[in-house]
């Protein structure tokens, strides 16, 4: 006798913050976002950034080459925002088809965010052009202050900085990328409308005791770092509480094992292989998985005012291994959850 597993079947998903870097790297790990996903926003942070239009249409050809045969997957593009970005390449970015978004990182934040926003104030003409042309701003939402303890840069950074740019902009469509606190949840819950949030699958499974389990684990350090428990759990409830504000993604970012098994390790998890899998762990262990396709399929493209997808994929309450290592452009990699197995399975 067989017993038929328990699935859920939802409206093809979009993953609205990705890293898919560039050549040998990217060839790798596409494959895996392009099997989950229809869509993703990709982000800017190539060494130098994609700053232009022109370097985002050419970073698109180099993405939509490296699809596998027969994959539909769609690219969308955004700007990375450097002090020397003009008004007038945000026109151009919002007449440009494949250009969706700006990113903001502030300098030194993150992986590659030496040519990022030293001082708010300087790219204040921008934000107007964006606002003026509906282009969303979306923000990885800490501050860099050394004095600032490293578990409090995304409350701080809300308090100094989103808490100005919400009353300045109130039409300007902002992401709060990656939340990681209770404040950003609230925050962004009781804010305007124009101010959304992704949320990352690891935000939502570990909180910081993941980085010192029996030992130091570079695995789980990624930026904004993890944060205690109950940061986590506000994280889950907005998650799945259906609010439409919030919605899915990844922020899933290869690095090579050598450079996250290093004395100065880089910040990131990739999640890529079985990101709806974890999502789907999330929202059934929260009682929520009648919620999970609005939070993966629906939420996101309504904010951007793009058309939902059409199609479905079909996830099963079964196990699927996860492998020790993969490949990463012919360096090994390691993913998320390294040698466990997740608790859903893509059909
Ligand atoms: O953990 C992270 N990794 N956070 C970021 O903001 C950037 C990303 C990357 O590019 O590796
Ligand atoms: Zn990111």
């Amino acid at each position: 006798m067989t017993t038929e597993l328990p699935a859920i079947t939802i409206t093809r998903p979009d993953d609205w913050h990705l890293h898919v870097r560039d050549g040998a790297m990217l060839a790798s790990v596409l494959p895996d976002t392009a099997r989950q996903f229809a869509r993703a926003i990709i982000m800017p942070n190539l060494k130098p950034p994609v700053a232009t239009v022109e370097q985002a249409l050419a970073y698109r050809d180099r993405i939509l080459a490296a699809r596998p045969a027969g994959s539909d997957f769609t690219p969308l593009m955004t700007l990375y925002l450097t002090e020397q970005t003009t008004p007038e390449e945000i026109r151009r970015a919002s007449e440009c088809a494949h250009v969706y978004a700006v990113k903001y990182y502030p300098a030194g934040a993150t992986t590659n965010a030496a040519s990022g926003v030293t001082d708010l104030e300087r790219v204040m003409p921008v934000f107007e052009a964006m606002q003026e042309t509906g282009l969303p701003l979306l923000m990885h939402g800490e501050v860099t202050d050394g004095e600032i303890d490293i578990f409090d840069r995304e409350a701080v950074f809300i308090d100094r900085h989103l808490s100005v740019l919400v009353k300045r902009f109130p039409e300007l469509p902002m992401v709060l990328e990656h939340i990681t606190t209770a404040e950003a949840a609230s925050f962004v819950e009781d804010g305007p409308a124009n101010l959304a949030a992704t949320i990352t699958a690891h935000h939502l499974l570990l909180n910081r005791n993941a980085l010192f389990e029996g030992g130091l684990r570079p695995h789980h350090y990624c930026l904004p770092i993890l944060k205690r428990e109950l940061n986590r759990q506000a994280l889950v409830r907005v998650a799945t509480g259906g609010n439409p504000k919030f919605f899915l993604g990844t922020d899933s970012a290869p690095h090579p094992k050598s450079a996250k098994e290093s004395d100065c390790g880089c910040a990131g998890m990739y999640t890529a292989r079985t990101a709806l899998e974890l999502y789907a762990e999330v929202f059934d262990q929260a009682g929520a998985l009648d919620r999970l396709e609005a939070f993966a399929s629906f939420n996101g493209p309504d904010f951007y005012r793009l058309p939902r997808n059409t199609g479905s994929v079909t996830l099963c309450r079964d196990t699927l291994d996860i492998p020790d290592e993969v490949d990463f452009g012919g360096q090994p990699g390691v993913p998320f959850r390294a040698g466990g197995r997740t608790a859903w399975r893509m059909a």
